[in-house]
């Protein structure tokens, strides 16, 4: 899709559909809306009048050879209150936009941003949205796609606004997009499909087009180096681990200069291992490499986007599955930093995964680290499917992250740490085991993370719940979601 801003009137636009938002307190004084009205023979008007357009948050409706315009289309969307109007929210409008244009045919969209906030950021967001929600994984149906893609997104200004600089914002939210996109392909393709082979190869091909460079070791290299945590997790596997390592060496101005990792589970798919999950709904574990991706596309984006801080990107992929070589319940094994694990379940495989990528960030000089994983069913319980679970010893950084929320859209709500949570973890016969009780599960497999991430300031971000969605939504379909992706790029950029 060709994303650009055009400096015309919204009456001139020559499109299939033009999305023009309108705000569910709109005064019908409002001088924009009375312009609308009156090109458009008082149609919104009375449609907002007899109550059949109530302008609620995502509701449209979809006029016709709109009276006084070139469009083709007049779609009067729903924006909610003016009062919460953002950033985030300007993101899903234009992503509704682009969806209700695929529904209805419309190839030629134009999208008329509101005025109110910075004109840049809007353009910026609008293209990511848009991205968003053309989006449609259908990559695997070999006829019956449903609908088809928007290919032109103008974006409009009533007034404000400079050229270069519009274009300049639609540029970086088209990074974004597409990188949150590709997140959202790789944790939607199925694991017989999407390998920790083949997201190697994936990282390869499209980080080093994006300017990352790229390493990926080997089983023999991680056995050398003794990355027991995470071999343990493989072992059951025919499908070879992987250790994806993504780095952008940015400008190191001193020897000061933070050097940030960021760490993304990359189970390609989880089945347990030999503490079985149950079959139902065991398919979603193919998604559970979904930080993994976030981190993969992320380290793209900020390649793109030109970032001069030096972050490198590591993705511990592999998939757990049980069989005569699976590491078994009881069994114990030591990790990259020396400290013996007691494995009581196998099916806590992302803490052990991530244990020895934690280990090695930090022996690559890392002094900053993010995870994103989607680590326990426990966080769905605690915070549903509205906020992932944001853990960690690095106050500034959650702080950042909670405020940022409402420029990304993605939302997190920190859980506590207390370190009466660590004697859960307490082994008879190791350092530590890989599981507590049922109770703060959360928690405590944040807990311990931390073990291995020691002294070095540390964010970890759970987005079990958060990766998948289960209905499509006015701005989305369903399926992957690439959370994590806006998150990051937002935290460094
Ligand atoms: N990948 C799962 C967590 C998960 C659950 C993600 C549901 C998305 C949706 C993780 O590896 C896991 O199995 N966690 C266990 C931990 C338990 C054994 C302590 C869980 O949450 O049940
Ligand atoms: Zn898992
Ligand atoms: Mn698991």
């Amino acid at each position: 899709m060709r994303i650009e801003y055009r400096s015309l009137h919204y009456f001139d636009a020559d499109c299939d559909l033009l999305a023009y938002v309108i705000f569910e307190d709109a005064k019908p004084k409002d001088a924009s809306l009375q312009r609308l009205n009156r090109k458009a023979g008082n149609l919104p008007a009375s449609l907002l009048a007899t109550g059949e357009f109530k302008a609620e948050l995502h509701k449209t409706f979809l006029l016709h050879r709109p009276a006084g315009m070139k469009a083709r289309n007049l779609l009067l969307l729903g924006g909610g209150p003016r009062q919460e109007f953002g950033l985030a929210r300007l993101r899903e409008l234009a992503g509704n936009a682009a969806r209700n244009a695929r529904r209805a045919g419309c190839r030629r969209v134009a999208f008329l941003l509101p005025q109110g906030l910075p004109p840049a950021d809007c353009a910026r967001v609008a293209a990511e949205g848009a991205l968003y929600g053309n989006y449609e994984p259908d990559a695997y149906k070999t006829n019956d796609k449903k609908t088809r893609e928007v290919e032109e997104y103008v974006l409009l200004l009533e007034k404000g606004g400079k050229a270069e600089e519009l274009a300049a914002a639609i540029g970086k939210g088209c990074i974004v997009g597409s990188a949150t996109n590709l997140a959202r392909n790789l944790a939607n393709d199925p694991a017989n499909i999407l390998t920790p082979t083949r997201l190697a190869e994936i990282a390869v091909v499209e980080g080093r087009q994006a300017g990352l460079k790229v390493e990926v070791l080997e089983r023999e290299e991680m056995e050398k180096l003794g990355m027991n945590t995470l071999l343990a997790v493989s072992r059951g596997s025919d499908e070879p681990p992987k250790l994806i390592v993504l780095e952008i060496p940015g400008e190191k101005k001193s020897q000061k200069t933070p050097l940030v990792a960021l760490l993304g589970k990359g189970v390609t798919f989880d089945s347990g291992g030999i503490s079985l999950k149950p079959g139902e709904k065991m398919e979603e574990m193919k998604a559970d490499m979904a930080g993994g991706a976030a981190v993969l596309g992320a380290m793209i984006a900020l390649a793109r986007l030109g970032t001069k801080k030096p972050v490198i990107g590591l993705i511990p992929a592999v998939e757990n599955l049980p069989s005569g070589k699976a590491t078994k319940p009881g069994d114990v094994v030591k990790s990259l930093l020396g400290k013996t694990v007691e494995i009581i379940n196998t099916d806590a495989e992302g803490r052990l995964i991530l244990a020895d990528a934690i280990a090695y960030a930090r022996r690559r000089g890392a002094t900053q680290l993010v995870d994103v994983a989607t680590l326990t069913g426990a966080v769905i319980i605690a915070l549903g499917k509205v906020n992932a679970g944001m853990m960690g010893t690095d106050q500034k950084t959650l702080d950042r992250l909670r405020t940022n929320c409402s420029i990304t859209g993605e939302k997190m709500w920190q859980l506590p740490l207390d370190k009466e949570y660590r004697k859960e973890l307490e082994s008879e016969v190791a350092d530590i085991k890989n599981v507590g009780p049922r109770w703060g599960g959360a928690i405590t497999a944040a807990k311990f993370l931390e073990e291995f991430a020691e002294d070095t300031p540390w964010v970890h971000l759970d987005i079990a719940g958060m990766d998948l969605d289960h209905d499509e939504r006015p701005y989305a379909a369903k399926g992957a979601t690439g959370f994590g992706v806006r998150t990051l790029v937002q935290l460094l950029v």
